[in-house]
């Protein structure tokens, strides 16, 4: 949440940090705002709104400087304005800082500040610690990387901050707990970013700064240094990333790109992994947990939003493939409650972004209790996946998309693997079986091909039909149960159309009464071991005239007769069925999206990556 960019170097500062700020602006779009130093003094642009009013904003001014900060906002403290925007000046105007996250103990830091006179032009907690910086530099008069060391060790919360102060022109001072930070290294310059995006166009090099990390960064130098004043080697990584993969080549959207990715993200999430021939399954990065992943008790799946979506799927393929007690849980109320965690629980983290707070402390929480981390994670070398003792990338790519798409299938065909390679290690899945299931696998991309080259009209018609109804009802069962979730979660964040994902049996308890002729129902109705169960659930909703939408199984008559309207997939065994059966669901959401003329990437009051609880 909230994205942050930097540069110095010998280029001019502000076309980087803007171009920067456009890739990171999935992460929040409340406003955004840039700081340029100017030698003796720091000038500071900010507005409301997304990048593009910026630019409006500034167009005409002097932007001339080879250092600057700047950040996207996703509002916590304060209102989307500009007084709340970022960068934040102290009372002297001095120091400018920009900040990811959110200071806890803010509003006791700001009574102490304005009982020692210091007045406040905005809301956030973020002016309160740029003002706590200059105070503590003020009593001490000590140089700004020190005073930002001990403000940072009274802080209760999470940050990223860059921070420039006046006379020092080429310098940017970071430090980082609990938020994302990248450093990129090129020559004589530096770049910073919420993540690397900003800098693929001009280094591979990356640092990741780790929680309680502070660097001091000129065009020559990067300083690494914890917060006790030691200096720390920084671990140069090479990116393995291309430009391409965060530019949306030709389509209209990242939402749809990224869906029509599908089947080559679903194949990235297999390949090397999935030897068909010697009839196994290669994780590298759980072999040495593969003993105590197989004789745990129990696993526990943590995770937030979609990723949470793709738990429950995991949870009925591994209790049916391995045999093994899992519970799912939502990170956020997992870390709150005092659950049970015994030494040799695994927890299973799921995580697009890898950065999510309320997952991240759960398994910081949880591994202290001594159990063993699992993370599924897409982005290489964030938080959740340093945190991890074994794991697999998912590697679908970046998503830039605010709602998951590509993530969510990359996520379930890993932990479909992870499920068959412990089936396999535990002996609880037949060779046949084993070798059925991997075939089935295997052929998922060309299956999603096929939806993406035969339905797309179809569903097109079918979200012009449907885009002004007020509420839907998704529902499932089974495995697909969870896919009815998913769908309704899409439909919701794309459209603002209230919808909800029910079991489709669970529905007679109460949903039932919502229906009438003007409700569409969606039901996720493919051939599985609960198909005459789900075409009895149908026939209950068109007795009351409810009108009914299915994803179908190709060639199932007796469904398409049933639904005023349907989208098919291919037949696919039930396990697997859910990483094709989701794919008309992202596109259904997505036209109506479309149809409605909203921003489908960027909708209202979300954000990609959110790291605050
Ligand atoms: C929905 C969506 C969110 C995320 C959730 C978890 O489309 O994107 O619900 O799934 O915020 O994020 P990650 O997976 O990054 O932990």
């Amino acid at each position: 949440m909230c994205g942050i960019v930097g540069y110095t170097g010998y280029r001019q500062a502000y076309g980087i940090v803007i171009d920067g700020l456009k890739k990171l602006e999935y992460r929040g779009y409340d406003s955004a705002g840039v700081a340029l130093h100017k030698g003796e003094h720091v000038d500071v642009y900010k507005k409301t709104g997304k990048v593009v009013n910026l630019e409006e904003f500034v167009y005409g001014q002097d932007l001339q400087s080879t250092t600057g900060i700047g950040h996207t906002r996703w509002a916590t403290h304060g209102e989307p304005s500009d007084r709340n925007a970022h960068p934040h000046y102290s009372n002297s105007g001095r120091i400018a800082m920009i900040h990811n996250g959110i200071i806890e103990n803010y509003a006791s830091l700001k009574s102490e500040l304005i009982n020692k006179g210091y007045h406040f032009k905005s809301d956030t907690d973020t002016e309160v610690l740029v003002n706590f910086i200059e105070e503590i530099q003020l009593q001490n008069e000590c140089p700004l990387e020190e005073a930002i060391r001990i403000a940072l060790k009274r802080v209760v919360g999470a940050y990223v901050i860059l921070v420039l102060e006046a006379g020092h022109p080429d310098r940017i001072i970071a430090a980082r707990k609990g938020s994302p930070l990248v450093i990129g290294i090129g020559k004589n310059e530096h770049f910073l970013g919420s993540d690397a995006s900003p800098m693929l166009a001009y280094t591979k090099e990356v640092v990741y700064i780790n929680d309680y990390e502070l660097a001091i960064i000129t065009p020559d130098e990067l300083i690494l240094k914890n917060l006790g004043n030691e200096r720390i080697t920084p671990y140069i990584q090479k990116l393995d990333l291309e430009l391409s993969a965060i530019e949306k080549g030709g389509y209209d959207h990242f939402m749809l790109k990224e869906i029509f990715e599908q089947p080559d993200t679903i194949y990235d999430s297999m390949r090397g992994r999935l030897d068909l021939q010697a009839k196994q399954i290669i994780l590298s990065g759980i072999e040495k947990y593969a003993h105590e992943i197989s004789n745990t008790n129990r696993i526990v799946i943590v995770a937030c939003g979609t990723s949470w979506h793709a738990g429950l799927i995991a949870e009925y393929i591994i209790e049916e493939l391995c045999r093994i007690n899992v519970e799912v849980e939502y990170a956020s109320e997992f870390r709150y409650r005092n659950p049970v965690i015994q030494p040799g629980d695994v927890i299973l983290a799921i995580s697009q972004s890898g950065e999510t707070a309320d997952t991240l402390v759960a398994l910081e929480n949880a591994k202290k209790q001594g159990a063993i981390i699992l993370g599924v994670v897409n982005v290489v070398g964030s938080s959740i996946a340093r945190l991890s003792d074994a794991g697999a990338y998912t590697h679908a790519g970046p998503e830039i998309g605010v709602a998951s798409t590509k993530a969510f299938t990359a996520q379930l065909t890993v932990l479909n693997l992870i499920a068959l390679k412990i089936a396999a290690l535990k002996g609880t899945i037949s060779g046949e079986r084993f070798l059925q299931l991997s075939e089935e696998l295997h052929k998922v991309p060309e299956k999603v091909q096929w939806i993406l080259d035969t339905q797309i009209e179809k569903i097109q018609q079918i979200a012009k039909k449907y885009k002004d109804a007020r509420d839907f009802l998704f529902l499932g069962r089974g495995y697909n149960f969870p896919v009815a979730l998913e769908g309704a979660l899409k439909l919701k964040e794309i459209s603002y159309i209230h919808a909800e994902g029910y079991p489709a049996a669970e529905m007679k308890h109460g949903p039932i009464a919502l229906v009438d002729e003007n409700l569409p129902v969606v039901f996720v109705a493919t051939k599985d071991a609960y198909h005459e169960k789900i075409v009895s659930n149908i026939q209950e909703i068109k007795a009351r005239k409810g009108k009914i939408i299915s994803v179908v199984t190709r060639g199932d008559a007796v469904s398409e007769s049933l639904s005023d309207d349907y989208m098919e997939i291919p037949e696919a065994d039930e396990i697997i069925a859910p990483l094709i059966s989701v794919v008309p669901l992202q596109l259904l959401s997505y036209y109506i999206g479309v149809e409605l003329g909203l921003d489908v990437d960027k909708p209202r009051n979300l954000a990609k990556s959110v790291t605050v609880e």
